[in-house]
C-alpha cells in the first residue's frame, strides 16, 4: 500500500503524471495559489473548457485535459473554506479527495498528484488537511486498483514536513 502514496516537495504544473488535481474555487475560472500556476501553466484552452464545465459545488471535481501541461488531465476540486471546523469542513475536505480520486479511477489514471487542498487562502489547519487527506486517500486505494500512484505534491516545508511525519507513521 505504501509504494503506491509518495510525498514530494515540488511545483505541481512540472509533474508528468496522468492527473494533477487543481484547489480550484466554485467559479473554476482561476484564481491565485495553485489554481493560478496550473491556469498559466496550461494555457488559455484550459480555461475555455472549464468555462464549458458552468462551475463546481464545494466537495465536487470535474475533469478536463491538461492541455500545454505536462499531465494529461486536471482534476478541478473545490476545497472548503475553513470557518470553525464545524460547518462540515472535514466532510467536504474529504469528499474533494474522494471525488477526485473517482475520476481518476473513471480515466484509469497510473498516477494522480495532490497539492494540499483548502490550506493556502482556504486556511484549513495544515495538520487536520494533511491528516484528512492521508487517511482517504489510503482508504480508498484499498478498494481500487486506479490510480496506481498517488503523489502528494507540497509546495512548501511546513506542508512536506507535516506529511512526512504523518507518512512515517504508517
Ligand atoms: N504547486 C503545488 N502546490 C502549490 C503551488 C504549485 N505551483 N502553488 C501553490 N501551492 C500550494 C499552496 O502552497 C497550498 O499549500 O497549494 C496549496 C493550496 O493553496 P491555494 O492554492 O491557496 O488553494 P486553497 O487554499 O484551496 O484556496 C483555493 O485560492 O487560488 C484560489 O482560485 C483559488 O479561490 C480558490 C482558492
Amino acid at each position: 500500500m505504501n509504494n503506491r502514496i509518495e510525498l514530494i516537495k515540488d511545483d505541481i504544473t512540472t509533474l508528468d503524471v496522468d492527473a494533477i488535481v487543481n484547489a480550484a474555487n466554485q467559479t473554476l475560472r482561476g484564481g491565485g495559489g495553485v489554481d493560478g500556476a496550473i491556469h498559466r501553466a496550461a494555457g488559455r484552452e484550459l480555461l475555455q473548457a472549464c468555462i464549458g464545465l458552468e462551475g463546481c459545488d464545494t466537495g465536487y471535481a470535474k475533469i478536463t485535459p491538461g492541455f500545454r501541461l505536462p499531465a494529461k488531465y486536471v482534476i478541478h476540486t473545490v476545497g472548503p473554506v475553513w470557518r470553525d471546523g464545524h460547518h462540515g469542513e472535514p466532510e467536504l475536505l474529504r469528499s474533494c479527495y474522494t471525488e477526485s480520486l473517482t475520476l481518476a479511477t473513471i480515466e484509469k489514471c497510473t498516477s494522480v498528484a495532490f497539492p494540499n487542498i483548502s490550506t493556502g487562502v482556504y486556511r484549513f489547519p495544515k495538520e487536520q488537511a494533511a491528516a484528512i487527506a492521508i487517511e482517504t486517500v489510503r482508504t480508498y486505494l484499498q478498494e481500487e486498483e486506479f490510480p496506481q500512484k498517488v503523489i502528494f505534491c507540497c509546495f512548501d516545508d511546513e506542508n512536506y514536513e507535516i506529511y512526512q511525519e504523518l507518512l512515517s507513521d504508517l
